[in-house]
């Protein structure tokens, strides 16, 4: 049984469908949500999940201080696995000496395309024919670890970024909980649903 830190800034949907998967036979267990947020609306839901919460506040102080006291935290609970479920934060490099090969991230484009910001409004402002999702693992470069797997959807013509958004959104919840439970035992064979 691997034991499953979440890492988030904001809402936490994806956090929640991820806690409501690992439950039965799945083989991960939820162990700490962490948020750089004190308002992140995930905390509440985490709690009421009966799941700990932890925030780490990243507002007046530098990068450095506030990833060493996210490695501290993480050493301390000795996560197995940690997802990045909407977590709003760049690391720096040092602090994948300690925890590379463990951390996965969602990212709501179908990478490579569209790392960072926008992305909705990028895939239609480019014309493109099909959005997505996609589980890939964090490393130092952004966006950028080898890809886990992804989730394709349409782009309708009178798409926006918000409904465009809402459509992937329902996919990225079908698709984390899916990859992790591969991940977990081992298996880092893209998932292309
Ligand atoms: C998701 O769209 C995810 O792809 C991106 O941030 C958003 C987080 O949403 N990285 P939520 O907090 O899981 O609701």
């Amino acid at each position: 049984m691997k034991h499953v830190a979440i890492l988030i800034s904001g809402t936490g949907s994806n956090m929640e469908t991820l806690i409501h998967a690992m439950q039965g036979d799945f083989p991960a267990r939820p162990c700490l949500v962490i948020s750089n947020r004190i308002d992140a609306g995930g905390l509440a839901k985490a709690r009421l999940l009966g799941v700990p919460t932890h925030v780490i506040p990243h507002k007046n102080r530098t990068r450095e201080d506030f990833d060493a006291e996210l490695a501290a935290t993480l050493t301390r609970v000795a996560p197995d696995i940690t997802l990045h479920a909407g977590f709003m934060r760049i690391l720096s490099p040092g602090f994948f000496d300690a925890f590379s090969g463990s951390m996965l991230n969602i990212h709501p484009s179908l990478l490579p395309k569209y790392p960072g910001l926008n992305t909705h409004a990028r895939a239609i402002e480019a014309g493109d024919s099909e959005a997505g999702c996609s589980v890939h693992e964090v490393i130092p470069d952004l966006d950028a670890g080898p890809l886990l797997g992804q989730a394709r959807v349409p782009i309708h013509a009178n798409d926006t970024p918000e409904t465009l958004a809402r459509r992937v959104q329902a996919r990225e919840h079908e698709l984390y909980p899916k990859v992790l439970r591969r991940y977990a035992i081992g298996d880092r064979t893209p998932l292309m649903i």
